[in-house]
């Protein structure tokens, strides 16, 4: 009923808020004899922390991931896998003002509609702080696939209306916009910083592609694998609309320009994404996801007091320009973690 776990044999529950102690998941389900360690977590979690890009919140995290359960001698166990990554950088009072007000486009309204009562301060569970447990489990999903030799990779493909007209991956690494074209990289930053200088925020699309994931997975017909990568990629706070291979654009074309034609060497085409009836087909899996622009802007807006009486918002607090470049690593890392799940499921049927 609460809502924090995700997955059937890879299981995560996910705990922590923004401003407590520190956030984390519990990982069940993890194969036994799989080298795990500390610095396993490093490179992603630093891919997604705040505080290393200009442009996005200032907020101070070294995000190092505790292993507290599951691994003796550096190799998982088979039991519960616990991994914490303590809040260091708390800066509660710029968050006094949402005791009494709620922010538009945030969660707090309906938070507070729900529990009467809630941790305001930084957006308690509703922050983009839990989706660094989400990165850690994805760092054990990662794990999982290395047998199966799955990669999940992801990148901005637009941002504040820019949109990458290549992709070559080399350069998704190598800019804080995670766009796999250069040139429209700079764009993308030249947009953000000038939606900073009037006190706003931007959205954006991430493409998540999984290559060399094997035919088979999924399960018909609730947790069909476009069906649980949708759920997946939802959950992440700001994605407001999911796509796989053709998405929307299917709608507009016929059944004749839509279909990817079977040939004896594979599929003539993908728009169907790399997935046929929820189960995968083999080829590229393709997933988009829409980003809507974060709610905590600077600008001065209309909103209402807990009695309900209208009043004036101005925030300070320490806020993403947009979530799409923090959000990439995220994105990867749930795509991964259903990957994971429906591959150890693909194994236990046999
Ligand atoms: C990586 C990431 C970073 C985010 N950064 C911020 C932020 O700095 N400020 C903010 O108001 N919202 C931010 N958000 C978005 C909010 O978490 C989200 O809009 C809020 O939880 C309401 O949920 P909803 O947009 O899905 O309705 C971020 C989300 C993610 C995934």
């Amino acid at each position: 009923m609460a809502g924090n776990s995700f997955g059937k044999i890879f299981r995560m529950t996910t705990f922590g808020e923004s401003h407590g102690e520190g956030v984390g998941v519990v990982v069940d389900g993890c194969p036994p004899r799989i080298k795990l360690l500390p610095e396993d977590f490093k490179k992603d979690m630093a891919r997604r922390k705040p505080g290393t890009y200009h442009l996005g919140t200032p907020r101070k995290e070294d995000d190092q991931v505790e292993i507290l359960s599951g691994v003796f001698e550096g190799l998982t166990t088979g039991t519960p896998i616990t991994l914490f990554i303590r809040n260091r950088d708390v800066q509660s009072p710029p968050y006094e003002i949402l005791r009494d007000l709620f922010r538009p486009g945030h969660a707090d309204y309906t938070y507070f509609k729900k529990y009467g009562h809630f941790d305001f301060r930084g957006g308690g569970r509703s922050s983009a702080r839990e989706t660094a447990a989400r990165v850690a489990a994805g760092v054990v999903a990662r794990k999982v696939l290395v047998p199966a030799r799955v990669k999940v990779a992801a990148y901005t493909l637009e941002l504040g209306g820019v949109r990458a007209k290549e992709v070559d991956m080399e350069a998704v690494g190598k800019n804080p916009c995670y766009c796999p074209d250069p040139v429209a990289a700079e764009q993308m930053e030249m947009a953000l910083s000038r939606a900073r200088a009037g006190g706003d925020s931007l959205g954006g699309i991430i493409e998540v592609r999984v290559k060399g994931c094997p035919p088979g997975l999924g399960e018909p017909v609730f947790d069909k694998l476009d069906a649980d990568l949708a759920r997946a990629v939802m959950s992440v706070g700001a994605v407001k609309g999911v796509e796989i291979g053709a998405g929307f654009e299917a709608a507009r074309l016929k059944g004749s320009e839509n279909n990817d034609p079977l040939t004896p060497d594979g599929f003539g085409a993908n728009r169907s994404g790399g997935i046929l009836g929820g189960i995968s087909n083999g080829d590229e899996i393709v997933i988009r996801a829409a980003v809507k622009p974060v709610p905590s802007i600077k600008k001065e807006q209309d909103t209402i007091d807990r009695q309900g009486r209208p009043a004036k918002l101005r925030l300070e607090g320490r806020h993403d320009t947009s979530a799409v470049p923090r959000m990439v690593p995220v994105l990867e890392a749930m795509v991964r973690i259903v990957i994971a799940d429906h591959y150890l499921r693909a194994k236990a049927i046999g």
